[in-house]
């Protein structure tokens, strides 16, 4: 065991994008474990999306992270030392640990991980929180039917790339939106979307209406801003639109310009009988058990597929977060802290 650990922390809240300078790395004594205590250490850290949110101390679902307090952050960790009797040494468990490289547990909120029915970092991505997030999302809220169009955004990402293979699965056709040429390419030749349009296309509106010649039934929201704009004239009467994620806005720092404003879209509500939800993963953690039976049984059968990003050292996690936020990552934005 090494003597020395090693956490990022937030150092400031950031005005519009992250900046290196908003983060700080803090070497600490390995804590000792105490009575009915874990010693972890972390394998694999999740970096998300709604990190972001929790540098922000503006009203939100989740209490942000204090200042000088380590990122929040869920992990893949293994015990290697326990005085508990709920879990032993050398055990795969999923955590929130957050951003370090060692972390004192009590096992509450823990999930024993078998390393032989997956690789332990899917816990974090495809058969974790994002994995989960698609299939309640699409499925509680977007209920696609056989032969709808079901569009989604940041397509090639964790969430998005779900979603679209469910879609498919489900008999739907699926068009995915996503940054660039290569991630397009990926989205249709790899996961087998329908179609894939490019939102930094200049003529996103009118590829995007080609892409999807009967309409939208149901649009994933998880981006909004320029890619929102092309999506609302193309829905159908009854669309179902799950609002996942507002990604373009997160690090705003004004009300985005958006195309159309709420009087179009309170209409459009109205003529279109169109259903609009919002949700947090948390809200469907009831379906966890349908989840984790359907996912991994779609991935052996090849119906679904997945890539992570993977950055490697703790150091490492500030700048991969901040290249997420702009969409350099391409699939699950991972760190490997220790194999
Ligand atoms: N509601 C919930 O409980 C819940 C849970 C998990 C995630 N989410 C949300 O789901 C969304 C996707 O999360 P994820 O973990 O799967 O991340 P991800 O898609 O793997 O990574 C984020 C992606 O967002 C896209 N993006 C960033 N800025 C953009 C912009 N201005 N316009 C268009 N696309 C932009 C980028 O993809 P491109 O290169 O394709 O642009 C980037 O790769 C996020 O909005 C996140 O907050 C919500």
């Amino acid at each position: 065991m090494t003597d020395s650990a090693r956490r990022i922390v937030l150092a400031s809240r950031p005005v519009g994008e992250p900046k290196p300078s908003d983060f700080r790395l803090e070497v600490f004594p390995v804590p000792q474990p105490g009575p009915g205590q874990m010693l972890l250490k972390t394998k694999w850290l999740s970096l998300d999306p709604y990190m972001r949110g929790r540098m922000s101390d503006a009203p939100s679902y989740a209490k942000p992270v204090g200042i000088d307090e380590v990122m929040e952050a869920g992990t893949v960790s293994e015990v290697v030392a326990s005085n508990s009797d709920k879990f032993a040494k050398g055990d795969i468990v999923l955590s929130r640990a957050g951003w370090q490289t060692h972390a004192l547990s009590d096992g509450s909120g823990l999930r024993k991980l078998d390393p032989k029915l997956a690789p332990v970092s899917t816990a974090l991505g495809v058969l974790g929180m994002p994995g989960m997030t698609a299939y309640t999302g699409l499925l509680e809220i977007g209920k696609p039917q056989a032969g709808e169009t079901v569009v989604v955004s940041a397509a090639s990402g964790a969430v998005g790339a779900v979603v679209g293979q469910i879609a498919r699965i489900k008999g739907a056709r699926a068009v995915g939106i996503a940054g660039g040429a290569e991630k397009c390419k990926y989205v249709k030749g790899e996961l087998g979307f329908d179609e894939c349009v490019d939102h930094r296309d200049p003529a996103l509106a009118e590829t995007l209406k080609a892409a999807c010649p009967k309409g939208i039934d149901v649009y994933f929201e998880n981006v909004s801003g320029a890619v929102w704009d092309a999506v609302f004239p193309l829905l159908n009467p009854f669309a179902r639109i799950p609002v996942c994620g507002l990604i373009a806005q997160y690090s705003a720092t004004e009300a985005p310009d958006m195309k159309y404003k709420t009087s179009q879209i309170f209409r459009a509500v109205l003529t279109k009988r169109l259903t609009i939800r919002g949700f947090i993963v948390s809200d469907f953690w009831g379906r966890f058990d349908d989840f984790i039976r359907d996912v991994p049984q779609w991935i052996k059968d090849g119906r679904i597929k997945y890539r992570e990003d993977i950055a490697d050292g703790l150091e490492n996690a500030p700048a991969a977060f901040m290249g997420m936020l702009k969409g350099k990552n391409f699939g699950k934005q991972l760190v490997r802290i220790a194999e």
